[in-house]
């Protein structure tokens, strides 16, 4: 093995899972046109947020009769806002394979106490969505951000189910498909796969959801910034952009520059295209090594937004000090920002692959992880 550095640096070095890359090309100019300084409530802000709704339906595919609206306190906003004000009726079941999952996990059980069916599994595996019962609530993560494990598609989840699905998107949103109609309720925050930022949330809703929402009315109390409903009918309002709270209308903005370079680019199946080739080129590198692995044990369901990897090779003394010298060392170059493995994780690297990534970044990163790892295994040596 060869000590000598890579000759090529991926140009833009920005592989963190959340937030991650802005658009290519991104710059402040591309936000003259936000409305600063305007209420959001006035024609040209109600005509933004709007715009970012017709947008985000366009791109995604969101079934007509689903209601889309933008919400307070980014993705954890709209998910806690689904839980709160749809839980309690049914007997609920909790899949969770991952950090995020698992803080649900822990809103379900522990703050709402829902006496919950919890389904778990261990680090770069996935719960058997066979033993769910889908005529109980279920409550689950499309893709685990921390885990780098993903739900592969809808098919286990019955299309007559008598529960509601409500599943956290956030990093699968744009980059991978959601089947809608076995779906009702979707979540997602800007800052992950079209490089937005954080702070807004993105709430879909299944006609389903919403009838449960007008049939129902929780135990607990709910603060004013969760409130979806008045006198039993649906605000309809907050699902056209009429906000519960103040939005950023900078941020809205960067949300629309951000959709109108995915509809440009060909939509969701270009950004899919961009994500997956990314993903390829970690997997084609990684896989004639024998020191480094996906820490997904099942290729069908690795992710292709945030790629965990771990090291394998028997030398290595400390794991989880060698990864962060490899994930510091990675940094100090300037080849790779935020790639280490989530704190709550497993150790190892996190490379986020979204659309916003070019796929000529990822491939050359490759060279400068082999080339931290032999460094920092000979620095290991050196101090034995
Ligand atoms: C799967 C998942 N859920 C929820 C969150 C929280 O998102 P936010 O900080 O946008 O609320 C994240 C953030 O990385 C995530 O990856």
């Amino acid at each position: 093995m060869s000590m000598t550095a890579p000759a090529a640096r991926p140009v833009n070095p920005r592989f963190s899972s959340g937030p991650c890359a802005k658009i290519p090309q991104f710059s402040l100019d591309m936000l003259a046109d936000a409305p600063l300084g305007r209420s959001h409530r006035a024609a040209v802000g109600k005509a933004k947020l709007a715009e970012a709704i017709d947008l985000t339906r366009a791109v995604l595919d969101v079934p007509a009769d689903y209601r889309i609206g933008i919400v307070p306190a980014s993705d954890t906003g709209a998910v806690e806002m689904a839980l709160w004000s749809l839980l309690g009726p049914r007997k609920v079941e909790m899949l969770a394979w991952e950090s995020f999952g698992e803080g649900w996990v822990t809103d379900v059980v522990k703050q709402l106490k829902i006496d919950a069916v919890t389904r778990k599994a261990p680090y770069g595996q996935i719960v058997d969505f066979a033993e769910v019962d889908f005529d109980n609530d279920v409550v689950f993560t499309w893709n685990g951000t921390t885990s780098g494990v993903r739900v592969p598609n809808g098919d286990a989840i019955p299309a007559d189910r008598a529960g509601l699905t409500i599943c956290d998107a956030t990093s699968a949103a744009f980059a991978m498909e959601l089947p809608f109609d076995k779906l009702d309720v979707v979540t997602f925050s800007w800052q992950k796969v079209l490089g937005g930022e954080g702070a807004h949330g993105i709430l879909i809703l299944s006609p389903r959801a919403v009838e449960r929402l007008e049939s129902y009315t929780p135990a607990w109390p709910m603060p004013k910034i969760f409130r979806m409903t008045k006198g039993g009918k649906l605000i309809e309002g907050i699902f056209k952009g009429e906000t519960i709270n103040t939005p950023s209308m900078l941020c809205v903005e960067d949300y629309l520059v951000a959709l109108k370079w995915a509809q440009a680019l060909g939509g969701r199946k270009a950004l899919i295209a961009r994500t997956e080739a990314n993903a390829k080129a970690i997997a084609d590198f990684i896989a004639d090594k024998d020191w480094i692995a996906n820490l997904a044990e099942d290729p069908a369901t690795a992710s292709t937004t945030s790629v965990c990897l771990k090291f394998t090779d028997p030398r290595i003394k400390d794991g989880a000090a060698f990864a962060k010298a490899v994930a510091k060392r990675l940094e100090k170059e300037g080849v790779a920002l935020d790639a280490g493995a989530y704190r709550d994780a497993p150790a190892g690297l996190r490379i986020w692959c979204g659309s916003t990534v070019e796929t000529s970044d990822v491939a050359a990163l490759m060279p400068w992880i082999e080339h931290a790892f032999e460094t920092e295994l000979a620095a290991q040596a050196e101090t034995v």
